[in-house]
């Protein structure tokens, strides 16, 4: 019988939160916050505030800066996308985190004989120590007591911000902020759907975050998706030839989600062989609809009539529309068609393409429209 060779087992990962074998672009926000971490308190860097539509990769790059805040020795909270945000920092995420620490040191204790300095007042065990329910701000600020005298941190990261409960996320804000302006050792990176992150930042308390760095997570460059599906594909053992590669590139419009999925689709239709072209010819159909079901309906489901008779009046065009032919189709004056077009740019879903143009931000959201015409 013949045996699988578990080293071409197909390498790419069409899933949401799946973090790919081999990451594409992404190094320069990566290299920023690495600065921002070595830089000490006080660098804007350190607080980051992701957007980006479904799939275009804002939870696999928070993990990306979960790992760099880690090799460097730092603590990672992740903060609860339900329930009260300092209530769960405060009842379980905590004291177990400063529990862990605790034994770390002892352990460390015993193995080496050596004092560790600041343990003093961390002497009594676990249990006793954390019976009295403190606040979040005490658990934390003893927390970085003791990660100070390792000279690290704590990252905060949070994500799906656009569904967590407003006044959970002032309110840890507002313990951010002071932990910022004492200059502790902390980071904050979140994550969010564009419309709901800037909808979190008009809520008064998180004022403060609005100061974050704004990261508009966009598509990779067709350089970096040809370079990340070549490593992916000859890490595996495979084979892509150049052609086939420009044309996974020219399906895959930068954007990740589909990278991954035209490329596994690609490797299947290989079934073992080079990648050819035609295995991703093969794959357009199953990427388009795939595209339509997992994002641009979800994108589309909230989205006020008149926003979406815009993206339909510009599916006439087989590229960039002009917003003047577009305010003509729906017999709007220019001033009243600017406004969807504003709310459109705002959520992610259009930007302008040039002097009186616009296009779609999410590539085969035409397409998607146009079957959606088609069948109603
Ligand atoms: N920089 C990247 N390079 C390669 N693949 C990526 C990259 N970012 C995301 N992906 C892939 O895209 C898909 C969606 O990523 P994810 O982070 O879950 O998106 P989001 O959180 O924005 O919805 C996953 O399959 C993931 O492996
Ligand atoms: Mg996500």
């Amino acid at each position: 019988m013949p045996r699988v060779d578990p080293s071409r087992a197909n390498p790419f990962r069409p899933g949401f939160g799946v973090s790919p074998r081999v990451l594409a672009g992404r190094d320069e926000l990566l290299e920023e916050f690495d600065t921002a971490l070595d830089e000490g308190p006080g660098s804007p860097l350190r607080s980051i505030l992701v957007s980006g539509a479904r799939g275009m990769g804002k939870t696999v790059i928070l993990n990306e800066l979960e790992e760099a805040a880690r090799v460097r020795g730092w603590l990672i909270i992740r903060l609860p996308e339900s329930g009260g945000i300092l209530e769960e920092l405060a009842s379980t995420i905590l004291p177990a985190q400063l529990a862990e620490l605790d034994s770390e040191r002892a352990v460390r204790r015993r193995v080496t004989g050596a004092r560790v300095a600041g343990i003093g007042s961390l002497s009594t065990t676990a249990q006793e120590r954390y019976e009295v329910r403190e606040n979040a701000a005490t658990l934390i600020a003893r927390l970085l007591d003791v990660l100070a005298g390792h000279g690290t941190g704590v990252l905060f990261t949070l994500d799906e911000l656009q569904a967590v409960d407003r006044e959970s996320v002032a309110a840890f804000a507002a313990l951010y902020q002071h932990l910022v302006r004492d200059e502790r050792d902390v980071a904050l990176a979140a994550a969010g759907l564009p419309v709901g992150v800037g909808q979190l930042l008009q809520h008064r308390g998180t004022t403060f975050l609005r100061r974050a760095e704004r990261v508009q997570l966009g598509p990779l460059s067709d350089a970096d998706v040809i370079d990340a599906v070549r490593r992916t594909v000859e890490g595996a053992g495979g084979e892509i030839s150049a052609d086939a590669l420009a044309a996974l590139a020219e399906s895959v419009h930068g954007y990740p989600y589909l990278l991954q999925l035209a490329g596994y689709r690609a490797w299947r239709e290989s079934a073992g062989g080079a990648l050819t072209p035609a295995h991703v010819r093969a794959t357009s159909r199953v990427v388009s609809q795939r595209m339509g079901r997992l994002v641009h309906e979800p994108a589309l489901r909230d989205l006020p009539q008149a926003q979406h008779s815009y993206l339909v009046a510009m599916a006439q065009d087989d590229g960039p529309s002009s917003t003047g032919t577009v305010a003509a189709r729906l017999g709007l004056t220019a001033q009243h068609a600017n406004v969807f077009r504003a709310r459109l740019i705002e959520r992610e879903l259009i930007l302008p393409a040039g002097h009186g143009l616009v296009d779609y931000s999410l590539p085969y959201l035409r397409d998607h429209l146009r079957r959606e015409a088609a069948s109603s």
